[in-house]
């Protein structure tokens, strides 16, 4: 069993899908390890990003994924983070495929609704950015 990691970005929470969003998650077969609401920090939201830290949307996209509430999913399934990362489609919406996520609920190429993780590696520093090992339920 993999482990990716998807944020409900807070467009999405303003747009009040997040159910619709967890729904397609769950119909694609993955299980939710663990939940939780919350609001990121400057800090926590520079470091989550880091990577992207010298890009030209860097404080752009840190002051959009502070700007509201999130939540935060620790997904786990066979092949897990490939298939998510189907499952979203691609960064900006207009190149993503139908019924992605990102195709039918994203506004832009900031704001697009969901995070998951790109690499096997980032899923699981990613999980445990945010969840404590005793939290997940497996
Ligand atoms: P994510 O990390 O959130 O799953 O998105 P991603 O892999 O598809 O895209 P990535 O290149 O990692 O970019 C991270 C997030 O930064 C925002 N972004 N804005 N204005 C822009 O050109 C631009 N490019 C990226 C998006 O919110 C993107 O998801
Ligand atoms: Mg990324």
């Amino acid at each position: 069993m993999e482990r990716t990691l998807c944020i409900i970005k807070p467009d999405a929470i303003r747009k009040r899908i997040e159910g619709n969003i967890i729904q397609i998650i769950l119909d694609a077969g993955f299980n939710i390890i663990g939940l939780k609401l919350i609001k990121l920090t400057k800090e926590s939201a520079e470091r989550f990003y880091e990577i992207h830290r010298e890009k030209p949307f860097f404080d752009g996209l840190v002051k959009f994924m502070t700007s509201g509430p999130a939540i935060v999913i620790a997904l786990e399934k066979e092949n897990a983070v490939e298939d998510f990362r189907n499952l979203i489609g691609a960064t900006d919406p207009k190149k993503a495929k139908e019924g992605t996520i990102r195709k039918l609920y994203a506004t832009d190429v900031q704001e697009n609704a969901v995070h998951g993780s790109d690499s096997i590696e980032n899923g699981i520093r990613e999980v445990s950015f945010f969840f404590d090992e005793t939290e997940l339920v497996k």
